[in-house]
């Protein structure tokens, strides 16, 4: 398939080309008062076609998704795959507080409004995001890869650090044979951007643990999740995120933990750092694309 990414996903460019993807060429443009015009640098044949590119806190991002996904199809391509590694303002999936909106559910309407034969997207934040997005997406998980590193590391219980993520904490726990324990942390947020893990639902005592997000911002969801359960006796701390933000001091607050590795993917840009692994989670878009052409041949 042929891709054409937008500037959110620029680091994805390598390990697309590794898994095979014909990159594409696009440019934008400035008038002089900073408007944006994007062109093709290649013309288009009737051929399998996709754009990429992430919906970032900058709004600019989602426009770049828009509007080059609009230029292939003026260009020839009727309804381009669309693929977003990581849909921000998924946790703006209601109001938080009154006066606020649900501006993740108007994002999700925008991205539906775009004309694609198929809207894929990694880990979804909630479920109200997804089942807003019924029935064009298809979801594709990072958990499959976890599960593939973290095997040899033996973990006996998979944690998640809130109740809003138990039923993906039981997911990974399934891809393992036998199914690990689950547990979860009741977690309280004081304000926006602290974390408190009150207590901790199940077992951990003496235990191999892998505690289970979607999201690494600050990283202090995952500081309280490790304290409490190293303070309930877990004996070897993992961590799984599918998208790491790590915003401000986060990396250096997660390095700091009794943790034995921190696991996430490449939907956001990475730049190693003390214990992360990174798992390509392009790999993840390669097989679904490769799943939906068999389906269609
Ligand atoms: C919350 O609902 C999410 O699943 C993550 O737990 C949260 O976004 C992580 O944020 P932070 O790293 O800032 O605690």
């Amino acid at each position: 398939m042929k891709l054409f990414l937008t500037k959110s996903v620029q680091h994805l460019r390598t390990p697309l080309r590794k898994h095979g993807f014909d990159l594409c060429e696009s440019e934008i443009y400035h008038f002089a008062d900073g408007e944006r015009g994007y062109r093709l640098k290649e013309q288009l044949l009737a051929e399998s076609v996709g754009v990429i590119g992430s919906v970032l806190p900058d709004p600019q991002s989602l426009f770049d998704l828009m509007a080059l996904h609009q230029v292939v199809r003026e260009n020839g391509v009727e309804e381009p795959t669309l693929i977003v590694p990581y849909l921000g303002y998924a946790r703006q999936d209601r109001p938080g507080r009154p006066g606020e909106g649900a501006i993740g559910l108007m994002v999700i309407e925008i991205l539906q409004a775009i004309k694609s034969s198929h809207l894929i997207l990694i880990d979804i934040h909630s479920d109200r995001i997804r089942k807003a997005l019924q029935p064009t997406v298809r979801e594709l998980s990072a958990l499959p890869l976890f599960a593939k590193a973290l095997s040899t590391y033996l973990p006996e219980v998979v944690v998640s650090p809130d109740a809003g993520y138990l039923s993906r904490a039981r997911q990974l726990s399934g891809l393992f044979n036998p199914h690990l324990e689950v547990a979860f942390v009741e977690k309280e947020r004081p304000r926006p951007n602290f974390a408190i893990a009150r207590s901790l639902h199940g077992n951990v005592e003496g235990k191999t643990v892998i505690i289970l997000d979607d999201i690494i911002d600050t990283g202090r969801t995952l500081v309280e999740a490790v304290k409490l359960v190293v303070r309930s006796g877990a004996k070897k701390v993992y961590l799984a995120a599918t998208h790491a933000i790590f915003s401000g001091e986060a990396r250096k607050r997660l390095s700091s933990l009794p943790v034995e590795g921190i696991f996430v993917t490449n939907t956001l840009p990475q730049i190693r750092s003390p214990k992360v692994r990174i798992l390509d989670a392009a790999l993840l878009i390669r097989n679904a694309l490769q799943h939906l052409a068999t389906l269609s041949a």
